[in-house]
């Protein structure tokens, strides 16, 4: 993993965009903390998601999952279809995703993708979805 914030280059660019773009409608009434997330496809699509919150705080969804269960609906999404996932947070340093996020990184993208943190600084960390969830819990795992 990546320890020291860079600006995004290449494709990274655009994808870290879009998850800033998405970040713009997050329903955030009551963390005020607006999380975007956007994932690439191999055919270059992008899709994306928002933090939605509710009342009943448990029933809000993360940006990360939203944008993943979208593509999942629209594209069928399964391991391997993804090159890359981008999450951008308001925080000083590239946010990092909460754990339920990481296992559904792990379940529909897939261990081996690419994640790109990133900041309010523009600044981004490269990592994968197997450097942020060691040992993921996995299909063999229910045999
Ligand atoms: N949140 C995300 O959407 N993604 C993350 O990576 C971290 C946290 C959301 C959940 C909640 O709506 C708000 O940020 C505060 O935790």
């Amino acid at each position: 993993m990546e320890t020291v914030r860079r600006p995004a280059e290449g494709r990274e660019i655009e994808l870290v965009r879009a998850a800033k773009e998405a970040a713009c409608k997050a329903r955030c009434t009551y963390s005020h903390f607006p999380v975007g997330a956007a994932i690439m496809l191999d055919d270059g699509r992008i899709v994306s998601g928002f933090n939605c919150e509710s009342p009943a705080f448990t029933c809000g969804i993360c940006a990360e999952r939203m944008a993943i269960y979208t593509a999942v609906n629209e594209f069928d999404l399964h391991p391997h279809d993804a090159i890359l996932i981008a999450v951008w947070g308001r925080t000083e340093d590239p946010i990092s995703p909460c754990g339920l996020c990481r296992q559904v990184m792990w379940d529909i993208l897939g261990p081996e993708t690419p994640v790109i943190l990133s900041d309010c600084n523009d600044m981004v960390l490269r990592t994968t979805v197997r450097e942020l969830l060691p040992l993921g819990f996995k299909d063999e795992d229910l045999a």
